[in-house]
């Protein structure tokens, strides 16, 4: 693949390394932007590449533009926001954002896109920071299909899986599926590990044992012997889960959708962000049960 002019806004614990495989592994021209300027300083300082002082610099002259922010708002503000990324699109490039947002915010930019002349995807991530940094996520896309077999090759650069799932939103909606399914996985895990501890079984064995059965999962592999640890202090927070399970309640609320065990979780993450949990990894829920 020819070295493409790309540009990345938003180098946080996800950002930074997709941005860091784009130079890495692509080989692209890469500028960064990012809104605290001393992350984009240590980030061109370890691959290379420069950094602008706005998303809109950012922008201009590349080809595709990367987004990886926090929620609605802030992915509004990097876009059409007074130095936003949109007045400086060039007709025919591709925005790709990879922030966990509502289907209804893709939606807006997708068609305030195409309105200026340039293609919107909505590309949410799954794979936490360890697939961030080993370039292993999954990422769901929506969007048109023409843009989503420009941008693929570019974008598997830092993933195992690239997948379009439809037209705007839909890499969002898949990505409401994705944490639906595993916030009632996490507390089922919670409740079976302090179950084991309060057994008095060696919980560690036992997770090596049902690790090989039906029980097995993601979070069972990476986090079932932090958990046990009662070890919290990285992975994916608390807070960003409770703006994911809001987006994920008022899409249900929309759509018909039952969420009943989703609601119930939502609002133990809400206990442990009130106590202070807010930064802690989301296996943290086993906290609740432990403190009892
Ligand atoms: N961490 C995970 O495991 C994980 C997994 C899947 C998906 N996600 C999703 O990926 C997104 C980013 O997560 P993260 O863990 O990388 O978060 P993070 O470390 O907190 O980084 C957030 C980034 O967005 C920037 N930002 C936030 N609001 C902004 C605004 N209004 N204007 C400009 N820049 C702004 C921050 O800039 P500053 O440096 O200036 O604060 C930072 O670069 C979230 O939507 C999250 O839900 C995270």
């Amino acid at each position: 693949m020819s070295k493409q002019k790309v540009a990345f806004i938003g180098l946080g614990v996800m950002g930074s390394p997709m941005a860091g495989h784009l130079a890495a592994r692509g080989g692209h021209d890469v500028t960064v932007y990012n809104r605290s300027r001393a992350k984009a300083e240590a980030w061109v300082a370890k691959h290379g590449g420069k950094f602008v002082d706005t998303p809109a610099k950012a922008a201009e002259g590349a080809s595709i533009v990367f987004s990886c922010v926090g929620d609605d708002p802030d992915l509004r503000e990097v876009t059409l926001g007074a130095n936003g990324a949109f007045q400086k699109m060039a007709k025919g490039t591709i925005f790709v954002d990879h922030t966990t947002a509502s289907a209804k915010v893709a939606r807006e930019l997708a068609a305030e896109a195409k309105k200026r002349g340039f293609d919107f995807l909505d590309a949410p991530v799954s794979g936490g920071q360890a697939g961030a940094e080993n370039g292993q996520l999954t990422v769901m896309v929506g969007g048109d299909a023409d843009a989503f077999e420009r941008a693929k090759p570019v974008i598997a650069h830092f993933a195992k899986a690239v997948t379009l799932l439809g037209p705007s939103g839909s890499g969002q909606l898949a990505k409401m599926v994705n944490q639906i399914c595993i916030a009632g996985l996490v507390q089922a895990l919670s409740e079976g590990l302090n179950f084991a501890l309060k057994a008095g079984l060696d919980a560690k064995l036992v997770l090596e044992v049902i690790s090989k059965g039906a029980a097995q999962s993601w979070q069972m592999e990476n986090r079932g012997k932090t958990m046990v640890d009662d070890k919290f202090d990285f992975g994916f927070a608390v807070d960003w889960m409770r703006k994911d399970l809001r987006i994920c309640a008022e899409t249900a609320r929309e759509n018909g959708a039952q969420l009943p065990v989703t609601q119930l979780v939502a609002g133990y993450y809400d206990e442990l962000s009130k106590t202070g949990g807010g930064r802690w990894d989301t296996s943290s829920l086993i906290r609740r049960l432990r403190r009892a």
